[in-house]
């Protein structure tokens, strides 16, 4: 199926009310089991389900319109700039905005923010696509509910299926060829005492980006054959953790959950190495914490920047080995103008 008729299929019983403009907001998230690997490309379809934390007021705030009539391009701002069309990432976004276009010719305006600190080491384009898709949302008055939201987003970048929600949320790979079952939904549970700590150990931009990684990875590592057993355990130890409130065996599988992640990219030919010395610096660091009985963990995805996990009571021990880290609160800070789960 092509990307087209699917969205054709997820729009099927929607609303139709145009707006003047659509504007929304979308927290960036971390994933606690990674989603390293496609079982298909066209509709971004991952290998194995995937389970994340959205950080509250980090993240994305899109306003789209439609152009003037005679507009030939659309106008994408990023940061209160234009950008050029002709840029990886207004061609990224302009392609996703095809599959929107309720005729060949109409053309968007698109302005977007990302309130994370550029330097932060994030990832904006899950927070990217899931704030477009809400705001399209918004601008065509389709009144979808979360698990179709997520279905769009996905085409822009499978990450930003679980960025239309707050909280902690599950990206089901499915089983459907055609993508019907993979969707994301939100979690119940609620765990204010949590932390994210962010440390930025290299701003720079990766060498190899998140899609052209997993697809190596899938075509040359042996690791990788086993990678989806590994998640589907992780997933489940980290379902009962949350279910459980059991922050220890939280932390250790999501942790361990990155370090098997990282072990299929090193196992890649060529290689892949995002780490740098400060990367193994800060996972010395949070053992020694752990050894002296702080309970922190930490995670990385496709890059050199480490995100710790520990508990508001240990916010200062964490603090004095790490200083510059910045902390979100993930149940105490949302946007309030953020996808509330529907
Ligand atoms: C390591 O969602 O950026 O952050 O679907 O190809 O756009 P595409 O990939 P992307 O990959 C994210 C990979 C990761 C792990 C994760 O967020 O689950």
């Amino acid at each position: 199926m092509h990307r087209r008729e699917y969205v054709h299929e997820v729009l099927r019983d929607a609303a139709r009310a145009e707006q003047p403009e659509g504007r929304a907001f979308a927290p960036v998230n971390i994933a606690l089991c990674k989603y390293w690997g496609k079982r298909e490309e066209e509709l971004n379809l991952p290998q194995c389900s995937s389970l994340s934390i959205s950080l509250g007021p980090l993240g994305t705030e899109t306003v789209v319109r439609r152009a003037d009539a005679g507009a030939t391009e659309d106008r994408v701002e990023l940061n209160g700039a234009c950008v050029d069309a002709s840029t990886p990432f207004a061609r990224r976004l302009c392609a996703f905005l095809d599959l929107f276009r309720p005729d060949p010719g109409a053309r968007f305006e698109v302005s977007t923010k990302n309130n994370v600190p550029t330097a932060a080491g994030l990832a904006s384009s899950a927070s990217g696509f899931a704030a477009l898709t809400l705001a399209l949302d918004r601008l065509f008055g389709w009144k979808l509910a979360g698990p179709p939201l997520s279905q769009l987003a996905r085409l822009g970048s499978g990450s930003a299926a679980r960025s239309v929600y707050d909280g902690f949320v599950l990206w089901h790979a499915g089983r459907d060829p055609g993508g019907a079952d993979c969707l994301a939904e939100r979690l119940p549970e609620v765990w204010p005492e949590l932390r994210v700590g962010i440390l930025t150990v290299c701003a720079e931009a990766k060498e190899t980006g998140s899609t052209g990684g997993m697809n190596r990875t899938a075509a040359t590592s042996v690791l990788f054959r086993e990678w989806a057993e590994r998640c589907r355990v992780d997933l489940q130890l980290l379902r009962d953790a949350i279910r459980a409130g059991d922050f220890t065996r939280f932390g250790a599988t999501a942790e361990a959950n990155a370090m098997s992640m990282h072990a299929t990219m090193l196992d890649a030919r060529p290689p892949l190495l995002y780490w740098r010395a400060e990367t193994v610096a800060a996972l010395h660091g949070v053992r020694e914490l752990r050894d002296a009985g702080t309970e922190v963990y930490a995670t990385i995805d496709a890059g050199p920047n480490v995100k710790l996990l520990f508990r508001e009571r240990d916010e200062a021990g964490v603090r004095g080995r790490f200083p510059d880290m910045d902390v979100i609160a993930p149940f105490r800070q949302p946007r309030n103008d953020s996808c509330s789960p529907r």
